[in-house]
């Protein structure tokens, strides 16, 4: 049992906003270290969904009756929350999506098939996830672009030295992701935009993981492109944001037809919706979006800075517990890291680990966390990945320590 840690958050009151939390799972209380994969919701949140569907449920902007009304006003009220939350200098600049992989595809097929040709070079990282590689192979290999790799160093930080010799005026496009989920690892993306943008690239930023850890500002940034998936912070499944400076949003085709994205339709020609709407086809995600801005207003009301100082203090603690485990090593000792730690054991396969840490109610992810490439670079076929957030506890890093102990008893 540990002392309390020095933060102004009280953990055990927070922990009673997030039901979930409080079963048991194969006979022990849940111990929840999956949150990179996707985190648990507070009541709030859920409260604002059914709030929704019990209250004020119709489809938005075409109705004029009151519940359409409302909704509308909830939903675009969240579009508020998120520019703000981004610090995004025009409404008009935030696209609801349906999470991170989808607004990169967006861009991907929208800005990337109208602006780039053969020979261009696209820049990612080597510690992207798959959203932010696979759409852009697919692109290379409709238009003849060539793809680009910036190599990571064995603590799972990018060689940005490399990363100059990569920048030419041949590179018009570098998207990388702010926070990797496989290592933790925050990546300098000030430095990675600025330099991409000496050369005249355009860059994407793939914040699914930075989102519900660090401050964000995408005009401090001066990123062109930052995507974000709500069920990450706290928020539904299956919503998502991408912020777009709205000079080069106006630029861009839309990515999909249908409702909503049009002024007008005729058989002879359709002219398309102003931003946001142009890239906003079909029926949304309108309880989502609603729930978003109460998932931010819980954040808000923790404090980011608050959150990332309890998860750091996890972080730190369970590196120092884990490394009292013999054969286990940790893949991705980066200097900045967020709470996220990624292990393999000696001899005993991640999945191993992952079912006999479930068999003591402590769930964990294994395998290669959708990063194929950089499992690759590390020389192994996958980690065990224990991620925080803001209701774990160090008690829970000591189940999972102890979890482990059991785990190299029943497998060497
Ligand atoms: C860094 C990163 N990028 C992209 C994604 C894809 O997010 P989504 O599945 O919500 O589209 C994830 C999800 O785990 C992620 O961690």
């Amino acid at each position: 049992m540990q002392s309390a840690i020095d933060t102004p958050l009280d953990i055990q009151k927070i922990r009673q906003d997030f039901p979930i939390l409080d079963q048991q799972v194969n006979g022990r209380p849940l111990v929840y270290f999956d949150n990179a994969a996707t985190n648990q919701k507070p009541l709030p949140v859920i409260h604002a969904l059914t709030r929704y569907y019990e209250g004020y449920n119709a489809n938005i902007h075409r109705g004029i009756h009151h519940l359409a009304e409302q909704a509308t006003a909830a939903f675009e009220a969240s579009r508020r929350a998120i520019q703000e939350f981004l610090n995004a200098k025009h409404w008009q600049e935030i696209i609801f999506t349906y999470g991170t992989t989808d607004g990169i595809n967006l861009v991907a097929q929208s800005y990337g098939r109208h602006f780039l040709k053969e020979g261009d070079e696209i820049i990612i990282s080597t510690m992207e996830h798959h959203s932010n590689i696979v759409p852009w192979q697919m692109l290379c290999e409709e238009k003849g672009c060539i793809l680009k790799v910036i190599p990571v160093n064995d603590n799972g930080e990018l060689l940005l030295d490399e990363y100059e010799k990569l920048l030419s005026e041949k590179t018009k496009f570098v998207s990388c992701v702010h926070v990797s989920n496989a290592l933790g690892t925050i990546n300098p993306v000030k430095t990675i935009i600025d330099k991409a943008h000496a050369v005249g690239a355009v860059v994407l930023i793939d914040g699914a993981q930075a989102s519900s850890h660090l401050e964000l500002d995408v005009q401090a940034l001066d990123a062109d492109f930052y995507v974000l998936s709500a069920h990450k912070l706290y928020g539904p499944t299956g919503m998502g944001v991408l912020y777009g400076k709205r000079a080069i949003l106006d630029a861009m085709p839309p990515y999909r037809g249908g409702g909503e994205m049009i002024k007008e339709v005729t058989f002879a020609k359709t002219t398309y919706a102003d931003l946001p709407y142009k890239f906003e086809a079909g029926t949304p995600n309108i309880a989502d979006v609603v729930a978003v801005k109460t998932a931010l207003e819980y954040m808000a009301g923790l404090g980011k800075e608050a959150i990332a100082a309890h998860e750091a203090d996890l972080l730190h603690y369970a590196t120092e517990q884990l490394a009292g485990l013999d054969g286990l090593r940790i893949i991705g000792q980066a200097k900045h890291k967020i709470g996220v730690i990624s292990f393999v054991m000696e001899g005993i396969h991640h999945q191993d680990i992952g079912v006999i840490l479930d068999q003591q109610g402590i769930a964990v992810r294994t395998g290669h966390h959708c990063t194929m490439p950089l499992m690759q670079r590390f020389g192994i076929a996958g980690t065990t990945r224990a991620s925080f957030a803001v209701y774990n506890t160090r008690d829970e890093v000591d189940r999972l320590v102890q979890g482990l102990r059991r785990v190299q008893k029943m497998m060497l």
